[in-house]
């Protein structure tokens, strides 16, 4: 571990399964799409989307209905459902973007970071069914749906139960930084 600190928000996010009945307020809820708005992107095409919907809302439904039977188990209990969509040709041109995917992850980031500055934690999830989220909100074909994220206030890990409280609770486990980063040469994996 390297002796210089990591920036609090970077070191202590994570992704909760444990969400509390907290309900987010509006004026934070837009804060974390303008800070998702101001990440880096190729051509400075922007190419992020996101729909997003309250839990007493229709929209949050529709989101939920589409989630994998094992996200079906917390992710509804979160106060907020936003689906991340990329647009996957440039505006400039139509042409294929290949960074669409890479720039969506950075604005995803910025919104990760503006939330954990409010208190407030995300888990995303590609456990959904993209294709039909394609048809039931009516995405156009050069734009696809991405992820869905949940957000919300942490809540109680010990209210959870069976295998969505083992989940809670298994240590997240990082690669070391000499199996990420290469001095100058590529390097095969040894850990398998
Ligand atoms: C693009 C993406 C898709 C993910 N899909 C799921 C998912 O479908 N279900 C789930 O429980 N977690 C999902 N995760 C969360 C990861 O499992 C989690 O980030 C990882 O285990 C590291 O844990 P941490 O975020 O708490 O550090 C996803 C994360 C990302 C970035």
């Amino acid at each position: 571990m390297s002796k210089v600190e990591i920036q609090p928000l970077i070191a202590n996010r994570y992704s909760p399964v444990a969400f509390s009945d907290k309900e987010v307020d509006n004026e934070k809820l837009m804060s974390l799409f303008e800070a998702a708005g101001k990440a880096a992107s190729s051509y400075n095409d922007q190419p992020w989307r996101y729909i997003y919907a309250k839990k007493s809302e229709e929209g949050f439904k529709k989101i939920a209905s589409l989630l994998s039977d094992s996200n079906q188990l917390w992710a509804p209990n979160a106060a907020i459902l936003v689906m991340a969509v990329a647009r996957k040709t440039l505006t400039r041109n139509e042409k294929p973007n290949r960074n669409s995917f890479h720039d969506l992850g950075l604005s995803v980031a910025n919104l990760t970071y503006q939330a954990n500055h409010l208190g407030l934690f995300l888990h995303q999830m590609g456990g959904f069914d993209y294709k039909k989220a394609q048809e039931i909100f009516a995405i156009p074909d050069n734009y696809e749906a991405h992820s869905v994220i949940a957000i919300g206030y942490p809540g109680d890990v010990n209210s959870l139960e069976g295998v969505v409280y083992t989940k809670a609770t298994k240590p997240s486990v990082r690669k070391g930084v000499n199996e990420i980063a290469f001095h100058g040469e590529w390097k095969e994996e040894t850990n398998h």
